[in-house]
Parts: C-alpha cells; structure tokens; sequence
C-alpha cells in the first residue's frame, strides 16, 4: 500500500475518532485526537493500561502547545527552543478543557513535538493534537517497527502506518520545569542530563546548577513502574565477563527463574548484545529483545558494563533494569 493511501486512511480514521498506529522517532505511537474522548477510552482498552498512567500529548508546532496547556514561557520555551521538533516530553500545566482521561486525572500534560515527518503530518492532517502512548500492551517492550505493532494487535483491528525503523528507538526523555531555575528529569531518555544541564546552563548559570533526577519509581511519572518494557521472555541481567555461560551457571540461573514463575524455564539463554556506540544500542534494544524473544524458551541475558552510565546510557541502563526479572550483576 502507498504511504499517500496510508495517510488518507489514517486521517479519515482519526477524524472520526479511531485510534491509529503512527510512526514517531522514539517509538511507534497508539494516536487518538485529544477531542476523542471515545478514542482515548479505546486508546487504554487496546493497550490494557490502567487509566492511572498518562498520555503525552504530540503537537505539530510550538504554537499548538496552547490548545492543550499553558503557553511555553522561560526556562521551558528554551527548552522546547532546543530540542523541539525531537525526543523531549515537557509537563505543563494543562488547559481545564483537555479530557483528564488523558492526563489520568493530573492538572499537568506532558507534550512533545515530534521530528518523524509522518507523525507531524498527521498531525496537521487530522487538525488536533494527538494523544499517544507507546503502541504496544502495557508492560510491554515498546515497537520501533509497525510490523512490531501488528504483532501486538494481530486481528488486525488497529490500522498502523509504516514508517521505518524508528530512528532512536528508546522513548522520549520526560521533564518538568519546577521553576525558572529548576527541572525535574522524570524518565530518562534520548536527551540526556548532560544535554539538559548545557540547554539550562545557556538560559541562565542558576538553571544549569538545578536539573534534578527522579531516578526512582515517582509519584510525579505515575506509569513509569520498576517493571516495564518486558519482553516475551525472562531478561536476566549479569555481572561483567560472565560469559561464555557454563551449563552449570545456566541450569542455575534457569532454576532461579522457574521459582520466580512457577513455571518451568528452560536451561537455554541467548545474549543481548549492547553496540558500544549507545545511540546504535539505544536504537537495536528493543528490536533485539523482540527478536531474541521470538525463540520462545529459555531466558535472555545481558552483561552490565558502562557502570558509570553518562549520557545515554542512563537511559538505556534504566529501560534494562525495568525489563529485567532477575539482576545478578
Ligand atoms: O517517545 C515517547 O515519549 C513515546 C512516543 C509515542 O511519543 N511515547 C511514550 O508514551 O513513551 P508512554 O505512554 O509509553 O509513556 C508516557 C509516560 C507516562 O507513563 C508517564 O510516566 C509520563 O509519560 N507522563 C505523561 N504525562 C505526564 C504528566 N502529566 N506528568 C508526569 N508524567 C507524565
Ligand atoms: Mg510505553
């Protein structure tokens, strides 16, 4: 099918108020228009997601922002300055008027400007804002290709637009702007603190001294829980030069695994290779858990190293620890 039919359809679809698979440079979304009520319910029904979890918001322009929350001003329009159109979600105060089942009842949205010029045409094509979690089932390792969203959705019953690898491949980073001199990171992501601190630092010397990390499970990022990103099969995370495995070791670990589940799990293990180049290891991770998943038995492992965890890794090291069942490093 050609991309132009692909968007007509998707347009007509999220006209009336269908929710649509869309391409981002995260990941790939589940998009409803925030005046859907209908759609956003759906939205949380097709991803089984407990409505306490909120939605981020994808504008098509710095303008846009004001029909769902309050105007950019200060540290934060520097911000979205810098890294809008790109892998930013910033909280705001949300406009009364926008539906609470989007913001899971908070007076605050968070709201991105996406890069992926299918996500932004889409956008303007369907004229409002879209609301959109990652398009999988909640828990769940986030897709970076639609053919990883129809594996989520096999009935066919969400229309999904391809759009390529997503080209970063983890989800966006998500901040707060506390005040003009201070902002809260509450999910790691492709923007990293290093980055943050040199965009704040260039607003003012106080903003940059103040960029904060809610590192743990926050009250302010409700769906951001200590398990998250599970892939199909058990993740086991293992100290540095662990390998090769010894059967012994396996079996062992195999063991561990089977009393976690109450379910047997077989002594077999495939590794997860992390590039060292982190934004071509940010961009294969869940292509490569979705993979190594797909042998169905066994477990997957990964070895933890870059323990000073700088820039992406942060991020990368954050998605692991929640996708893993068991850390043995
Ligand atoms: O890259 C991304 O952000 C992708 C693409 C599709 O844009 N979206 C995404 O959405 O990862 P989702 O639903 O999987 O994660 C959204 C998370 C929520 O779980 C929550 O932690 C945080 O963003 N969030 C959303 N609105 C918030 C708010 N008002 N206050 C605090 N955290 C919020
Ligand atoms: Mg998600």
């Amino acid at each position: 099918m050609s991309l132009w039919r692909d968007l007509k359809i998707a347009t007509d679809l999220l006209k009336a108020g269908t929710p649509v698979a869309v391409p981002t440079e995260t990941v790939y979304g589940l998009a409803a228009p925030v005046w859907s009520s209908e759609a956003i319910r759906k939205v949380f029904e097709l991803k089984a997601r407990p409505f306490f979890d909120p939605l981020i918001v994808h504008v098509a322009s710095i303008s846009q922002v004001a029909e769902v929350a309050e105007e950019l001003s200060g540290l934060a329009l520097h911000l979205a300055r810098t890294f809008w159109p790109g892998p930013l979600t910033i909280v705001l105060k949300k406009r009364p008027e926008l539906d609470p089942t989007i913001t899971s009842g908070l007076d605050t949205v968070g709201v991105r400007l996406p890069s992926h010029p299918i996500m932004r045409r889409l956008i303007k094509s369907a004229g409002a804002p879209l609301a959109a979690p990652s398009a999988n089932r909640f828990g769940k390792t986030s897709p970076v290709t639609a053919a990883h969203v129809r594996s989520e959705w096999p009935g066919a019953e969400v229309f999904v637009v391809s759009g390529g690898h997503s080209q970063i491949g983890i989800e966006s980073t998500v901040i707060e702007v506390v005040s003009d001199n201070e902002i809260e990171v509450l999910r790691p992501g492709f923007v990293s603190i290093e980055d943050l601190h040199v965009a704040c630092k260039a607003y003012s010397p106080e903003a940059g001294a103040a960029v904060g990390f809610a590192l743990v499970e926050s009250k302010k990022s409700p769906g951001h829980l200590l398990a998250h990103y599970q892939p199909a099969i058990p993740l086991v995370i293992l100290p540095c030069s662990s390998f090769p495995l010894s059967a012994e070791r396996t079996e062992e670990i195999a063991g561990l695994l089977s009393a976690r589940f109450e379910r047997i799990i077989a002594p077999v293990s495939c590794n997860l290779y992390l590039d060292p180049n982190p934004a071509l290891a940010a961009r294969n991770l869940y292509s490569s858990l979705r993979t190594l998943a797909e042998r169905g038995e066994g477990f997957i492992t990964v070895e933890k190293r870059d323990t000073n965890q700088l820039g992406l890794w942060t991020a990368i090291w954050d998605r692991l620890s929640r996708a893993a069942t068991l850390d043995l490093s």
